[in-house]
């Protein structure tokens, strides 16, 4: 990976990260991003290419594929849940030579009680939120160099769930601990898996639930910002940012 430092400090405030170790550098990084089509994904895909990473982007939603404006042949329309999609995200990506970071920005959120929800919703979260960032792990560790990273984004929830959002809430929570134990294996080959919680942030998520209607959130925070906190915490070394990360910038 190309070791020149990249600025995104410059368009990010001060933050409190945990267990820095050593740095990496976003510049030269050959880069997957899975969920690039949604409002966090592709932020993520925007800020990376300003930064001189190469990045393979993945989403359903080819017109909002297309406005991500990569080169040709950098962006790949697939349903994550199905068999094999996931490797061949991966294979994609990995296509360029070893992946220094996997960014996985999929999700679907569902609102309503516990005493409403239905099993196809249950189903389709435990798919989207967890099934899918564990296939995508499993895909992409043998293609992952060493130095390089894997993040997720479980959110706040994860670390505290809610009323009328108990499922989502725990199909984060699954995420979170499957991160927890994969991180132990995935560090015996230098990988870093990072568990990133922002709160509630303005990407249009809560108006698109598969089920149910989200409760009168308090405004969110700023999507470019929040990317911004989570590239600075991976090119910092961190292993783990949680909600109090993001605290400062509401
Ligand atoms: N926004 C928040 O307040 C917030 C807070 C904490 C955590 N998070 C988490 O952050 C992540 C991103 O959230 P967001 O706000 O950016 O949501 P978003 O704008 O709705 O984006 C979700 C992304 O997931 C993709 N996706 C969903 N199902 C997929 C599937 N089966 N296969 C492939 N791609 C799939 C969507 O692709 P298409 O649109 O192309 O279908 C889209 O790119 C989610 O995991 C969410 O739970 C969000």
């Amino acid at each position: 990976m190309n070791e020149s430092s990249v600025d995104i400090a410059a368009t990010a405030p001060v933050r409190k990260h945990v267990s820095m170790t050593s740095s990496f550098a976003l510049a030269g990084a050959n880069v997957l991003v899975a969920g690039a089509t949604g409002g966090l994904g592709s932020r993520f895909v925007s800020q990376l290419v300003a930064a001189g990473a190469h990045v393979t982007a993945v989403g359903r939603d080819h017109g909002r594929l297309e406005a991500l404006d990569l080169p040709a042949g950098h962006t790949l329309a697939l349903d994550l849940r199905l068999p094999n999609a996931c490797v061949a995200a991966v294979d994609a990506a990995a296509g360029r030579g070893p992946l220094d970071l996997v960014v996985n920005a999929t999700g679907v959120v569902a609102f309503g009680t516990v005493a409403d929800v239905t099993i196809d919703t249950m189903e389709e979260l435990f798919l989207t939120n967890v099934f899918v960032p564990i296939m995508l792990s499993q895909s992409a560790l043998p293609h992952m160099a060493p130095g390089s990273a894997i993040v997720n984004i479980s959110g706040v929830i994860a670390e505290q769930n809610l009323p009328g959002m108990a499922t989502y809430g725990a199909s984060k929570a699954a995420l979170r601990s499957f991160q927890e134990g994969f991180a132990r294996e995935a560090r015996r080959q230098k990988v870093r898996v990072l568990d990133t919680r922002p709160p509630h942030t303005e990407t249009g998520l809560a108006s698109r639930a598969i089920e149910g209607t989200a409760p009168n959130f308090a405004q969110g925070l700023d999507p470019d910002t929040v990317v911004s906190i989570i590239l600075q915490a991976v090119t910092d070394g961190a292993k783990d940012l949680g909600s109090a990360a993001f605290a400062s910038d509401r």
